[in-house]
């Protein structure tokens, strides 16, 4: 079992988008792949056109059961943990407790899918502390922009001191630039930065695609939209470097 948390302290850098499009396409390459939500805002149940749920206060909070917890999607070999609003209660809930920085791994040991990507929220807190701790490897989404390098850096300091106070041994599997505009100089630019300073761990970059918007709306990933969306071919590429560390 392979866990990647997907991370980045900014909102917006396409960290949901691609927990649930990189899941879904390593369940249709046949791998079994939960997807576990630790954002209040519910994004992946709603990505995936589900209703939002308190699954994952339950999970973490009232114990509940490791199978009633995981949702089926619809969609075969990939199910989810969701969230919603309850996630702020068991933040504080989780606050007061011991080993409260454990408690992602511990609950994880129950499950044995093939991958495992948690969608981290766009804050350090304990869940963005738990999640760290939890995986195996962390990938950072990011915007192509001027303040896209100071993200990821702010990121990777955040991954030294969680590996510094606890025995993680979570590493930095890639970095995916996301949004990328081939007309702009400004992407050009950010993206050539980027790989001076992170080499081959800059992962192939995803189109900007109004069709990750719609794909949204509708509740449906990149592989179910009927349309050639210039996005798949990023995340494609990407599922091939995925696939690579599982
Ligand atoms: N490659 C892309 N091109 C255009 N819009 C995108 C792309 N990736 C994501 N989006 C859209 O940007 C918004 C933020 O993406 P999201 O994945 O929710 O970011 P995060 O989880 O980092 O906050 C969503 O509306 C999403 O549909
Ligand atoms: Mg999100």
């Amino acid at each position: 079992m392979t866990i990647v948390t997907i991370a980045n302290q900014k909102g917006g850098v396409a960290k949901t988008t691609s927990a649930v499009n990189l899941g879904h396409g390593a369940a249709k390459r046949g791998l079994s792949v939960l997807v576990v939500d630790l954002d209040t805002q519910g994004n992946v149940a709603d990505a995936l056109g589900m209703d939002e749920g308190s699954d994952l206060y339950d999970w973490l909070i009232t114990g509940k059961d490791t199978e009633q917890v995981a949702q089926p999607t619809g969609r075969e070999n990939l199910r989810i943990i969701r969230s919603n609003k309850t996630t702020a209660q068991l933040k504080v809930a989780a606050s007061g407790m011991d080993f409260r920085e454990m408690i992602v791994a511990n609950a994880l040991q129950a499950y044995e899918d093939d991958l495992i990507i948690l969608d981290c929220p766009p804050s350090v807190d304990i869940l963005h502390t738990a999640a760290l701790v939890a995986a195996d490897w962390l990938l950072i989404p990011t915007k192509l922009d001027q303040f896209a390098i100071k993200g990821v850096i702010e990121m990777l300091r955040s991954l030294d001191s969680v590996q510094r106070a606890t025995r993680s041994n979570c590493k930095l599997a890639g970095i995916i630039p996301t949004f990328y505009d081939q007309v702009t100089s400004e992407s050009h630019a950010q993206l050539k930065n980027l790989a001076e300073q992170y080499k081959s761990l800059v992962w192939p970059p995803v189109a900007a695609d109004t069709n990750c918007r719609v794909a949204n709306r509708v509740g449906k990933t990149l592989w179910e939209m009927p349309v050639n969306a210039r996005a798949k071919v990023g995340y494609t590429a990407c599922l091939d470097r995925l696939m690579k560390i599982i």
